[in-house]
């Protein structure tokens, strides 16, 4: 098949979270399995700047507007991947975070910005004549890409259309003042179209407008049917049946492998478990702590959102703080205001926890090889990876009972341990008392029971996420797409 996957970040090229990883990976697993894969993203100066061999394409005419847009095509740094980055300088040439300015906001034009790309993605999803290209099947993901499969609507010829979901609480949602604005079909504000609560919404045109939609888990696939966790949307997810479905992402082994990996001091795999401990005194020394074998060190990497939690971690501090074995290392960015009070936190305890705020994958590897046990007590999780590359690096992973985390976590039950199955601590309702009872279960198995302890870290980096399995289940998604286009196209010239 000829795959053309959409999105706003693909790692390295540029990264604020997962999407970047998913991007990036699951193209080049789908070239692995023999398909003509390509990746598209805007042509941000961080991407413009990593990407191999860089061949202009030449410019591309979209009616309305004036300014120069091009398209560059080059390789992925590390796969066998070609890559195309849209160049709009007016839109995209803008260093740091991809979707906000330096003091945290939002840039004001972000739909306008999207909605160039998608235009863009339009047009290339019909075949340009600059590439001598064209897709069987159009992949987005997330909002940044939604209207891409509303313009190709009424567009005289279309691939079929997939859209993932990676996070349903980012919609790209915006006032009917920027709907006017932005010269949209009329007929799109419509409950049927892109209106949402009387404001547009991106994410519903990638969700109304595709053949098949997913998200990156089987649980957050049914979680997001009910109210809870469907940020609005529940009701019209319900209503596409069978066209919604959930499918888990993989990790790239080739990146996050505690075995090989460039960015930890010491190597290390299941059979040499007990050289882990050199990067636990080594993340140790590079965070401040005091440096000891005997602590038991938790670890959390990520963003500072409601999502993740990471409030039920402050809040558990001072229980666990008075046990002088316990360390916390945090490596996160995001609300300043979150930031901010870590770093209190680790100013009045600093012989306990260990903070670094910032974006830095360095230190992210060192952390998950350094630390006994990771924290996610994540609200909800579409997928979550940090999860899976803390299985890998022999990290148990401490997870509130959700999405991703419920899907890719065995529980240290009686029962699992006893079986040898047992991978990580699960807890099921994300509260204070919930999380400290998981981390308690945890350092109790961790100081009174290192054999047991051993058996469950090494359970877990053997477990088998890579991208194989799930890109040949994106390939049935494909397939089933192209099969209801196919139908729709011989129904309409019938
Ligand atoms: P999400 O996409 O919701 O942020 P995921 O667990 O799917 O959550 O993916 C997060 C990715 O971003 C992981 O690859 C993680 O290592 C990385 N990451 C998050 N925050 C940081 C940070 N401060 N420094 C380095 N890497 C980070
Ligand atoms: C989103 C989700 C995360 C998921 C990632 C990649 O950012 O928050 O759970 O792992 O996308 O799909």
């Amino acid at each position: 098949l000829r795959i053309l996957v959409a999105g706003s970040e693909a790692h390295p090229l540029i990264k604020t979270g997962g999407l970047a990883d998913v991007a990036a990976s699951l193209p080049a697993a789908l070239r692995q399995l023999g398909h003509d894969a390509r990746l598209v993203i805007p042509g941000y100066p961080l991407a413009m700047r990593q990407l191999r061999e860089p061949k202009p394409l030449g410019e591309i005419r979209i009616q309305g507007y004036r300014s120069a847009i091009r398209l560059v095509e080059g390789r992925h740094p590390d796969h066998d991947l070609p890559v195309y980055l849209v160049d709009a300088p007016e839109y995209f040439a803008r260093e740091g975070n991809p979707y906000c300015d330096p003091t945290g906001r939002d840039w004001g034009d972000n739909p306008d910005r999207f909605l160039l790309f998608c235009r863009v993605l339009a047009l290339m999803a019909q075949g340009l004549p600059a590439i001598g290209w064209r897709p069987d099947v159009f992949h987005g993901n997330d909002w940044q890409t939604g209207l891409a499969p509303t313009l190709l609507q009424d567009a005289p010829w279309s691939p079929a259309r997939v859209f993932t979901i990676h996070n349903l609480a980012y919609q790209g949602l915006f006032d009917h003042a920027t709907f006017d604005r932005l010269e949209l079909p009329p007929a799109l504000w419509n409950l049927a179209g892109l209106e949402f609560h009387q404001r547009l919404s991106f994410i519903k045109g990638g969700i109304v407008f595709s053949e098949r939609i997913n998200t990156v888990s089987p649980t957050y696939a049914e979680e997001v049917r009910t109210a809870r966790f469907g940020c609005g949307l529940d009701g019209l997810l319900r209503q596409i049946g069978h066209r919604f479905s959930g499918i888990l992402n993989g990790i790239d082994y080739q990146v996050w492998n505690p075995a090989g990996d460039p960015l930890i001091l010491q190597n290390y795999d299941a059979e040499r478990f007990g050289l882990k401990t050199e990067n636990k005194l080594d993340v140790q020394r590079e965070l401040g702590l005091p440096r000891s074998e005997d602590a038991f060190v938790l670890g959390y990497v990520g963003r500072l959102v409601e999502q993740k939690g990471v409030d039920l971690i402050q809040a558990i501090l001072p229980e666990l703080l008075p046990d002088p074995r316990v360390q916390v290392m945090i490596l996160a960015s995001g609300e300043r205001r979150c930031e901010q009070a870590l770093l209190e936190l680790a100013a009045a305890n600093p012989r306990q926890i260990g903070v670094y705020i910032g974006y830095d994958e360095t230190r992210a590897h060192r952390i998950e090889a350094g630390c006994d046990a990771f924290l996610m007590p994540s609200r909800f999780e579409p997928c979550g990876l940090n999860q899976i590359y803390s299985l890998r690096y022999g990290t148990p992973p401490i997870v509130h009972r959700t999405g991703g985390l419920a899907d890719t976590v065995v529980p240290a039950t009686a029962e699992h341990l006893a079986k040898g199955t047992a991978t990580g601590f699960v807890f099921d309702e994300p509260t204070p008392a919930a999380l400290l009872g998981a981390v308690r279960r945890a350092m109790r198995l961790y100081c009174d029971d290192p054999d047991g302890w051993r058996r469950l870290a090494v359970t877990g980096m053997s477990q088998d996420f890579s991208w194989e399995s799930s890109a040949r289940r994106y390939i049935e998604l494909y397939n089933d797409a192209i099969a209801d286009r196919m139908a729709l196209e011989h129904a309409r010239s019938a």
